[in-house]
C-alpha cells in the first residue's frame, strides 16, 4: 500500500510525469490497434490491474492520459452484474433478447453495453459538471480519459490511502455528497463508489470506475445501491470525522428525488426523518371491513344482473 499522503498537497509549478527512459515494456494486444491508427503514440507503463480491468499511462496527442483495457467478460461475475443492467437502456429487441438468454451473441452485447456504460456515463457526467476524468474517446473497446494526477504529476492516489484532517475529510464529504445529488439529478448511481473508487486529485476528490452505474428511476435495487455508495463515502470519511457517521444523505436526497424535487444545488441538512408513526390498528381494521363489504356488494349485484 501506498505511502499515506499528506492533505493538501504542496504546491508544485510543473506538473511533469518523469519518463522512463531505457525501459521498454511490452504492448498490450489491446493497445496496439491504438498505436497503429496513431490514437496513442507510446505506452509509458501499467498503472494498475485492478478487478475488472488494467490502466496504462499512454501519451497521446502530447499530453499524457489514461488507457482502460476492460478485462473478459469470464473473469466477472455474470450474476453479479445482473443487479446493475436492470433497467438499462439497449439499442433494439433483438439485442435485448440476446442479453437476455445469454446467448454467445448475447454475451458479447452484454460486453459492450458494460464498457458502453462506462464511456457513457462519463460524457454524461462531465457535462452534467461532475468531477470525473474527461473521456477522449472509446476506441476497439478501449477507453481513453485524462489521468487524474496530484500535485507532482504522479497519478493520484485513492481516498482510502491518503491522511486527512477533520476539517478536510468534511469538505470532502460535503463536496462528494454535492457529486452524488448532482448524479441523481441526471438519474444516474454510481453503484460502486468507495474509497478505492474516489482518486484524490491535485484540485480534489475525482469519482471513477463507471462501466457498473445504474439507471435510478429504472433500477428496482436503486436506493440500496444509493444507500451503499453514500454509506461507504461516510465511513471512509468518518474516519477522520466521527461526527459524520451520524448523518443519513442518501435516504434525504431519495425523498427528494422521488418527489421530482431534487436539485443540483438542494441545501441538504443530513437529517432524514422517517415516518415512525405507528398506525391506528382499529382505524385499518375499519378500512379492510369496509373493502370488504363493498366487494361483497358487487359481487351480489354483478350475480343479480347475470341471472336476470
Ligand atoms: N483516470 C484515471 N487517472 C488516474 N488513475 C486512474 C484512472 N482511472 C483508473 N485509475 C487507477 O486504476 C485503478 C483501476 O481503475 P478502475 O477504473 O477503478 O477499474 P477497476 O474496475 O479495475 O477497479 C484505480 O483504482 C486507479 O488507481
Ligand atoms: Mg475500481
Amino acid at each position: 500500500m501506498r505511502r499515506p499522503q499528506e492533505w493538501p498537497p504542496k504546491p508544485c509549478k510543473v506538473a511533469v510525469l518523469p519518463l522512463q527512459t531505457g525501459f521498454l515494456m511490452r504492448i498490450p494486444e489491446a493497445l496496439k490497434p491504438l498505436l497503429d491508427d496513431g490514437i496513442i503514440d507510446e505506452v509509458r507503463r501499467q498503472l494498475k490491474s485492478g478487478k475488472e480491468a488494467s490502466v496504462y499511462v499512454v501519451s497521446s496527442g502530447g499530453e499524457i492520459r489514461c488507457a482502460k483495457v476492460y478485462k473478459d467478460m469470464g473473469q466477472r461475475s455474470f450474476q453479479q452484474r445482473a443487479q446493475y443492467q436492470e433497467g438499462r437502456k439497449v439499442r433494439g429487441s433483438r439485442q435485448a433478447r440476446a442479453m437476455a438468454k445469454s446467448t454467445r451473441y448475447g454475451r458479447k452485447e452484454q460486453e459492450e453495453a458494460w464498457k458502453n456504460t462506462e464511456v457513457d456515463a462519463l460524457y454524461q457526467l462531465v457535462s452534467a459538471g461532475v468531477r470525473v476524468p474527461k473521456p477522449f474517446g472509446f476506441f476497439s473497446g478501449v477507453l481513453l480519459m485524462e489521468l487524474v494526477a496530484d500535485g507532482e504529476g504522479n497519478s493520484a492516489p485513492r481516498l482510502g490511502e491518503v491522511e486527512l484532517t477533520p476539517e478536510v475529510a468534511r469538505d470532502f464529504h460535503r463536496f462528494l455528497i454535492g457529486q452524488v445529488v448532482r448524479m441523481l439529478c441526471v438519474g444516474l448511481i454510481h453503484g460502486d463508489l468507495s474509497e478505492f473508487n474516489v482518486l484524490v486529485g491535485a484540485d480534489g476528490p475525482v469519482i471513477i470506475d463507471l462501466p457498473q452505474a445504474v439507471s435510478a428511476a429504472g433500477n428496482n435495487n436503486a436506493f440500496a445501491m444509493l444507500s451503499r455508495d453514500v454509506r461507504n463515502l461516510t465511513e471512509t470519511l468518518g474516519r477522520f470525522a466521527p461526527e459524520l457517521l451520524a448523518t443519513d444523505y442518501a435516504g434525504e436526497m431519495w425523498a427528494l428525488y422521488e418527489k421530482g424535487e431534487l436539485a443540483p444545488d438542494s441545501a441538504l441538512t443530513g437529517i432524514c426523518v422517517k415516518d415512525e408513526t405507528v398506525p391506528d390498528v382499529g382505524e385499518v381494521m375499519h378500512a379492510i371491513d369496509e373493502a370488504r363489504e363493498e366487494a361483497i356488494r358487487r359481487e351480489l349485484g354483478r350475480q343479480a344482473a347475470e341471472a336476470s
